[in-house]
Parts: structure tokens; sequence; C-alpha cells
């Protein structure tokens, strides 16, 4: 009898374990391109430590012909076209992760042994880094707490590497070993992974908005499902200014406006409103020609009171006044602010008496002043940074300050950095309030060379610039100006022929969107453990 369970037990260990399912086309993919960046980095060691190598080019070729051929499988598995669409192409990224490799070897410091040595310690962890995707593509239970775990102890390993000879300081050179490999791994997340910039801004603890203009949502089934899996937050791209919600003294447009937050409601997604004293555009007449301070400043209260109370309690951020800077391509002003209707009767107190009525109507929402070409330091920052100044030190409620982030257009070519992003935004969190990117886009007008090289340049400014977001305390989220190309304003108010969105016109994922990807990722993966 005593035998049976050993029998039993005995019998169990022979009968092959029941056929797993294959891996989902997701998993694959992500395991693929984890196989892949520890290739390249291994390979770039070899390259640092012999730059004449020859066979470089032959080794990124069979890295970038095995990833194509690992997704085209996975791709063409059972579930393979719902993941096909949103991840990258193969070959884009085995492109770009070669390229980010190669700028990880060329800019670590130290002598040549050292980053050779950096590289090969670099290579197993970023295979270890980028599978830590996988329990959270299968929604396995404490899927967060594993990649947090999994972090924790690659941070450990990587200390425990140095010091190594020709690194200089171990903690230092630990850190920015630690920084490459989250910055390269979370490259290859960022391409491979099917999880969307919701799921991943939720991750890293951001919002990631879109402004909309309801009748186009509504038209197109494709916008839609964008919206649900991309976006946190929604704000009214033109439904929630003056002239379209109040076009005369006693007439009240809110269906648009309402069905920006209806939408934002029924998924779950915040909204920012935008916006309720805007001087220079879509001001109705009876506005801006209010004959007297006396007559305006009943307006404003009226619009304020009537605009922001409806919303009372459902919006998180009021765009409470806008761009009241001199515009960038205006004559100066006296005091640099902008001179419309607001600043001639009411003076430049009118800001502060904007954000007052706000708070009265909904002191629930964060108020914010909203400005464009301010992401790069210089005398336009400075004089929004001390009208900021001006409005704390009198008491105004200013909870947050929003970097419009046109980039490339205000000021015309200038692509700032993510570093550059990063210390614009500081400086105003340091003063206490909340920051965000509240209209980016990236056009490529004003950016030369031929499309495709466009198209990746745009992909690395959307990634600092999210990026740059995540880095700093007190940047609480992105709104882009739109979501797909064939939408956006830069062709319908300027008449350009310009792609600034992370979808193109037929909703496929551009270079810039899985930039969005890569920054939210490196940002969850820095935070985890
Ligand atoms: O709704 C009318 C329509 O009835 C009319 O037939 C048509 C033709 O004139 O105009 C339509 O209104 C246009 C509106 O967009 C809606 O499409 C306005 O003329 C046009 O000026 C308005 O442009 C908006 C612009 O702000 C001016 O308010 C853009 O869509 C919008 O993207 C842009 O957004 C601004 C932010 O609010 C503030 N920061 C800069 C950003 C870009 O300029």
């Amino acid at each position: 009898m005593r035998l049976l369970p050993l029998l039993l037990a005995t019998a169990l260990l022979l009968v092959p374990p029941p056929a797993q399912a294959a891996p989902a086309c997701d998993a694959r993919k992500v395991a693929a391109a984890a196989r892949a960046c520890a290739d390249l980095l291994r390979g770039e060691e070899r390259f640092v430590r012999d730059a004449s190598d020859a066979r470089r080019a032959q080794r990124v070729a069979r890295v970038r012909d095995r990833l194509i051929a690992s997704w085209y499988a996975a791709g063409t598995a059972s579930d393979g076209a719902a993941c096909a669409v949103t991840t990258a192409d193969a070959g884009d990224t085995a492109d770009r992760l070669a390229a980010a490799v190669a700028d990880v070897g060329a800019a670590l410091p130290g002598s040549t042994a050292c980053r050779a040595a950096v590289l090969r310690t670099l290579a197993p962890l970023c295979r270890r880094v980028v599978r830590t995707e996988l329990p959270l593509l299968r929604d396995q239970p404490d899927a967060h707490g594993i990649r947090g775990r999994t972090l924790a102890r690659v941070r450990t390993d990587l200390t425990a590497a140095f010091p190594l000879a020709g690194c200089g300081a171990a903690g230092a050179a630990a850190a920015d070993a630690e920084a490459a490999l989250l910055r390269v791994a979370a490259g290859a997340l960022g391409d491979a992974t099917t999880r969307g910039l919701r799921a991943l801004a939720a991750d890293a603890g951001q919002e990631v908005g879109v402004a909309v203009e309801p009748g186009e949502v509504s038209s197109d089934p494709l916008y839609a499902a964008a919206l649900d899996r991309e976006t946190t937050s929604l704000t009214a791209e033109n439904a929630m200014k003056w002239g379209p919600i109040h076009p005369a003294p006693d007439t009240w447009v809110f269906e648009p406006a309402d069905a920006v937050v209806a939408l934002a409601e029924s998924r779950g997604q915040r909204v920012r409103g935008h916006t309720l004293v805007w001087g220079a555009l879509q001001l109705p007449a009876y506005v801006e020609n209010a004959p007297d301070a006396d007559a305006l400043r009943a307006l404003m209260a009226e619009h304020v009171a009537t605009v922001a109370g409806r919303y009372a309690g459902r919006i998180a951020q009021w765009d409470v006044v806008n761009e009241p800077l001199a515009g960038v391509l205006d004559p100066p002003t006296p005091d640099g602010l902008d001179d419309n209707v607001f600043r001639r009767l009411l003076g430049p107190g009118y800001v502060a008496e904007a954000l007052h009525l706000a708070r009265a109507a909904d002191p629930a929402a964060k108020l914010f002043v909203n400005e464009n070409g301010i992401e790069v330091p210089g005398p336009r920052q400075d004089r929004f940074y001390a009208l900021v100044q001006e409005l704390l030190a009198s008491g105004a409620p200013l909870d947050g300050v929003g970097f419009q982030a046109h980039l490339g257009l205000i000021p015309i070519g200038q692509y700032p950095d993510r570093a550059t992003i990063a210390a614009s935004l500081r400086r105003f969190a340091e003063l206490g309030l909340t920051v965000e990117l509240t209209e980016l886009d990236v056009t490529l007008v004003f950016r030369s060379g031929d499309l495709p090289s466009r198209l990746a340049f745009q992909c690395g400014s959307y990634r600092d610039a999210v990026a740059a977001c995540a880095s700093v305390p007190g940047c609480s989220g992105v709104t882009t100006w739109g979501l797909s190309d064939r939408s956006t304003w830069l062709r319908s108010f300027f008449g350009f022929t310009d792609w600034p969105l992370p979808f193109d016109d037929d909703w496929r994922r551009k270079a810039a969107y899985f930039g969005m990807r890569a920054a939210l990722l490196e940002a969850a993966l820095r935070d985890a453990d």
C-alpha cells in the first residue's frame, strides 16, 4: 500500500506537463526585444574594445534579421493581428535600439576598458529589465511587485559590478550605467510592448492627455478607440473658449463642452478646462468692444462664474488665463503683456482677478496660467516667471503653470531637449506649483532633412518632452494638441504641410508615439522598486 503514492508521484513526473499555451504574441515580441538588447550591448562591447571592428554592422544586421523573424513569427500567431498594430515595425525597432546602444557606448564615461566592462555588465541586465514587462502583459498578480523586485536585484547586481578599472568613482559610474541601462531598456520596451500610453502613464504616475474636438471623435471610431487606449485626460481644443461657449451676451452653447466632459467621464479620464480668459483669439465682439472697465469686469465675472460653475467639481485643472504675455510675433509691449482688451481696461491685475473668480466658482479645480515659448530659458521665460512671482506674492490662487510646448514653432525652429525642458519645468515647480506640458506637438516644418530623418528626430523630441516632465517632481502630465496628424491645427490654422502628432493620418503609430512610450517606461522602470 505505501508504495502506491510513490508510484503515483513517479508516474506524474513522467507524464509530460500539459502543453503550455504558446506564449502570446506580445510576450514573444518583448522576449525577442530583450534578447536583441542584450545582443546589441554585447556587440557594442566588442566594438568599444576594437573600434576598427568591421563586423559591427554585420552583427547589428544579424540582430535586426533575428528580431524581424521573431516578430514576424509572433505576428502570424493566433493573436498576431492584434499585437502587430500596437508594436513598432521590427526593422525600425532594431534600428532605434542599435542607435540607442551606440549612443550609450559612445557616451559612457571612463576608459575604453571601463566602457567595455560596463557594456558587458549591462547586456544580461537589459534582458532582465525588458522581461519585467511579461508579468504585466500577462496581468499576473503582483506584476508591478515582480518588476520592482527584479529592478532592485538588477540595481544590486549592477552596483556590485563596480568599482571597475578606469571607471572612476564607483558610485557615479554605477549611476551612469544604470541611467544608460534604463534608457536602452525603455527604448526596446517602448517599441515592443502592446500596452497603450494610458497603462504606461499609470505606471509612471503621469497623466497623458489629448486636446479634442468632440465632433471629430464621435465621427471617427478609430479616434474613439485610440482615446480609450492612449489617454488619461482630455482637453477641449475649442469648445470651452469664450467665443464658442458664450458667443453673445445672453447666448450660451454648452453642448460641445458638455460632450467633452461626458466623453472623459465615461472613460474615467480627467478633464483639463481650456480656457476661461484669453484676450487674443475667439473672443466675441461684445467683449472686445466692452465700453469700460466696469462693463468688462462684469462680463468677466459672469462668464467665469457661469462656465467654471457649470463644471465645478468635474474639471481637474483650468487654464484660467491663456497667453498673458505678448505673442512672440507681436510688437513688444511696455510691460511684456499681451495688448488685449483685458489688459487695456483692467490692467495687468486682470490675471489675478480671473484667478480669484475661478477659485470662487470651482474651489476644487487647480488653477493654471498657460503660456507658449517658455520651455526654453531666456527673456520670455523670465518675464513669465516674474508674472508668476507677482501673482503668488499678491496671494492670487495660482496652483499651476501650463507650458504649451509647441516645439519647433514657438520659438521658431527651436526643439529644446530633455535637460532644457526639465530645467524650465523645475524652475516653476520649485515655486510650489504644479506644472504640465499642455499643448505638445512637434512641427517638422522648420526642421531640415528628408521626412524619415525628420520623423526619427521627432521621436527623440517627443521622448525628451515626456521624459523631462516625468523626471521633475511637480510635473504631473503631458497633453498633446491633437492625436492624429489628420486633425492638427498646424494644417488648418497655418495651412502647413506637417506631421506634428503621434499618430499619422491613418491612425498608424509613428516613431513619435513609440518615443512617448519609451519615456513613460523609463520613468516607470526608474521609480519601480
Ligand atoms: O467653428 C468655426 C466654424 O463654424 C467656421 O466655419 C470656421 C471657419 O472660419 O471657423 C471655425 O472656428 C475655428 C476654430 O478653430 C474651430 O475649428 C476658428 O476659426 C479657428 O481660429 C480656431 O483655431 C483654433 C485656435 O486655437 C484659435 O482659437 C485651433 O483650432 C486651436 O487648435 C488653437 O489652439 C490654441 C490654444 O487654444 C492656445 N494655444 C495655442 C493653440 C494653437 O493656436
